[in-house]
């Protein structure tokens, strides 16, 4: 097993927060994790698992055990005549499996091109972007109960799927490894441009020319014209998610503030973009110390080189207050604290 002492997490968060574990474990097989379980360490340590570390902020050295878990491994296993069931290692990178299906024309995730982190991670907020959520085309997913060790199989109904949510973000929270992530991709052709900036970007093409490539390519274009590199910049992406309001909510929220930038999430909810908020509460492109919310999206607070965890932590939370003053809306942190 590759265990590290005292071990710095500055390359293992997109941050770039410089901070340390106690201990650190790269899990690069299925057996090296079915020791770590059996061991003691595991049972007098507190641990955390750690994707790409894409989706969390550091405020303090962590006194206990990370675990990483990179197993690999991508397998169809099923295929009808339009549909393919495809099977991913939770240490996947995420945007390998998009490159795998878009390079087969597998439809259904396409949408979700180069969003950071692995495939484990993706179910335990629900990844989503450009009018696609994971559990769109999720079948089921395996994982390893850590306490006990007993495999354990959850459908989507088992999940709990919500905006940026799961079980495993609330009552599973670090209580199992996903190990597994099966997906039902569709062999016909089906492009989803619900979302604007998308089928803006995508106007001119005929619908015989919608390539599932292209639809990629553009998702890619769309993200990088926009959100920062973390290898260049330090960031998490979004850092808040976008609040949801009632329809009654949001007729007198409408009414203060005709203007603002929204969306229709349901029948009887509308979601308020908090990039839009923030900008207007003057924070966009603003730095502060190290820290600041991004100059092309207000959405992403970024790390201009040196910032400490609980810098970002306390921006974000004047952040927060300022929205809660002005707009009467909380917005709550996508980004994990730990
Ligand atoms: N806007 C502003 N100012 C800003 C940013 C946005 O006014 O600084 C307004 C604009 O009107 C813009 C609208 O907000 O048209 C929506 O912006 P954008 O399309 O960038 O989407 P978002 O709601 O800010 C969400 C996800 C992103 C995802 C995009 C595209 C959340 C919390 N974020 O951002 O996900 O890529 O939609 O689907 O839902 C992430 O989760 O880390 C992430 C990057």
């Amino acid at each position: 097993m590759n265990l590290h002492e005292n071990y710095s997490l500055k390359n293992y968060n997109t941050f770039g927060v410089d901070v340390k574990a106690r201990y650190f474990i790269d899990i690069t097989s299925y057996n090296e994790l079915r020791s770590l379980l059996s061991s003691d360490l595991i049972k007098t340590n507190h641990f955390l698992l750690l994707g790409s570390g894409s989706n969390i902020l550091f405020t303090k050295d962590y006194d206990g055990i990370i675990i990483k878990y990179s197993v690999k491994g991508i397998n169809i296993i099923d295929e009808t005549q339009d549909h393919i069931i495809v099977e991913a290692a939770g240490g996947e990178i995420w945007e390998d499996l998009v490159t795998y299906a878009v390079g087969k024309e597998y439809y259904g995730i396409e949408n979700l091109s180069l969003i950071p982190g692995t495939v484990g991670a993706a179910p335990i907020q629900n990844i989503g972007a450009y009018g696609v959520e994971l559990k769109d085309a999720f079948h089921h997913l395996e994982s390893l109960e850590i306490s006990t060790g007993l495999i354990r199989t959850f459908s989507k109904t088992e999940c709990n799927f919500q905006y940026r949510n799961s079980i495993f973000k609330n009552e599973l929270k670090n209580k199992c490894i996903i190990t597994k992530v099966t997906l039902k991709l569709s062999k016909v052709k089906k492009i989803n441009l619900s979302y604007k900036s998308l089928s803006d970007e995508l106007k001119d093409v005929r619908h015989d020319d919608l390539t599932i490539k292209l639809v990629s390519d553009t998702v890619k274009k769309i993200r990088q014209s926009k959100l920062p590199d973390p290898r260049v910049m330090g960031n998490a992406g979004s850092f808040f998610k976008n609040p949801e309001l009632t329809n009654a909510q949001f007729i007198e929220f409408q009414k203060r503030f005709p203007d603002a930038a929204y969306f229709k999430q349901s029948e009887d909810s509308y979601k308020i973009a908090a990039g839009w908020l923030i900008e207007k509460c003057g924070f966009k492109g603003k730095r502060i110390g190290n820290t600041g919310a991004y100059e092309k999206q207000a959405l992403i607070i970024v790390n201009y080189g040196g910032a400490s965890g609980s810098e970002v932590k306390e921006l974000a939370e004047k952040i927060q207050n300022d929205v809660l003053n002005i707009f009467g809306i909380f917005l709550d942190f996508e980004v994990n604290i730990v």
